[in-house]
């Protein structure tokens, strides 16, 4: 099954570019830019990804983005994402970033947005890796700090394809941004948010009738509510699932409690994704092989995702339909 995973023509679109700092990187950067960082080895650091919930993981993930300052910061660290990637056979990726996290620490938008953009373009060209990018509000500020953010990325809408909502989601619930992401949509921003990873279905549910999104991250708790389940399987809104996420936030106690399965028994558009790979220990083939180990899932499952996920992208109907037929060939071979 491992060496079916790892061959498997594979779409990721929940990654945070960010949580793809990896430690060795994070001491690299923090040297070129004399930048002090709280750990002495890449050992420690690693010893410090020990989290009890969300908010533990956000207060690391948060300081970890302070070695990245530069242009080149950007362009090395989504560079190393992409080449990691490539290797593990994704062919498409929608990648969000945190643009707050960094103007509120003295960057520049466009240092970030720069760097970014070009190692995208670079992994298009060199890697024939395909690739969206999406902005995401940090839910613990205000929306007027969103409006902000939404502002400076106007004149950049021919790089950045959506806006999405990410950070603590316990006590901001969508309804917090409607009025930033009414304008988002009506610039033609596609929409999504993080909803129902430690937060109640009544967030899913405003992310869907107030947000407006096209697609749900997590969505796990979703689940605890039929209702919204029915909603989602009748519109076909996928949710971006995050395995070794959800085990390393606690999401679930258990790879073996992991509601993935039961979300395609349901219907649900559920896809894999590794949200914060440096952070959660793993990314597109270890998220796959973890939770096809833990709930037994089997080929015509992981088809099912892969399918899953080549629809719920952002891509067209003729790039789709490319991906489609890489997957079917796949699947032939592997028969
Ligand atoms: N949830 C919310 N915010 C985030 C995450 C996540 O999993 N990763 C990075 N920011
Ligand atoms: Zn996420």
């Amino acid at each position: 099954m491992d060496t079916f995973i790892e061959g498997l023509p594979k779409v990721e679109l929940h990654l945070h570019i960010e949580g793809s700092l990896e430690p060795e990187l994070m001491f690299a950067l923090a040297q070129r830019n004399k930048i002090d960082i709280p750990f002495k080895s890449v050992d420690e650091v690693r010893k410090a990804y020990d989290f009890s919930n969300l908010q533990d993981f956000l207060d690391i993930y948060y300081q970890g983005m302070n070695v990245l300052q530069t242009e080149q910061d950007f362009y090395d660290l989504t560079w190393a994402y992409l080449d990691r990637v490539a290797k593990q056979n994704v062919m498409h990726v929608e990648i969000f970033f945190d643009p707050q996290g960094h103007t509120e620490r003295g960057v520049a938008f466009e240092t970030v947005l720069d760097g970014i953009t070009r190692a995208l373009d670079d992994g298009r060209k060199k890697l024939g890796v395909s690739s969206f990018l999406i902005m995401c509000f940090l839910r613990h500020l205000s929306e007027d700090a969103a409006f902000e953010t939404l502002k400076s990325a106007i004149p950049y809408k021919h790089r950045i394809l959506g806006v999405g909502l990410d950070s603590s989601e316990k006590g901001h619930p969508p309804s917090k941004f409607k009025n930033v992401f009414a304008e988002a949509k009506k610039e033609g921003f596609l929409i999504m948010a993080h909803a129902g990873e430690e937060g109640p279905p009544e967030y899913v549910w405003e992310a869907l009738d107030m947000l407006k999104v096209d697609r749900i991250d997590h969505g796990n708790r979703s689940l605890e509510d039929e209702k919204l389940v029915a909603r989602l399987v009748k519109d076909g809104t996928a949710l971006t699932v995050c395995p070794l996420s959800n085990l390393k936030l606690c999401v679930v106690k258990d790879m073996k409690d992991h509601p993935l399965k039961k979300m395609l028994n349901l219907g649900l558009k559920a896809t894999i994704n590794s949200d914060d790979p440096a952070y959660f220990g793993g990314y597109m083939n270890e998220n796959f092989k973890a939770v096809t180990d833990g709930l037994n899932l089997d080929k015509s499952d992981l088809l099912t995702i892969s399918r899953n996920s080549i629809h719920a992208s952002f891509l067209d109907k003729a790039a789709k339909d490319v991906l489609l037929g890489k997957l079917d060939t796949y699947m032939k071979k592997a028969a």
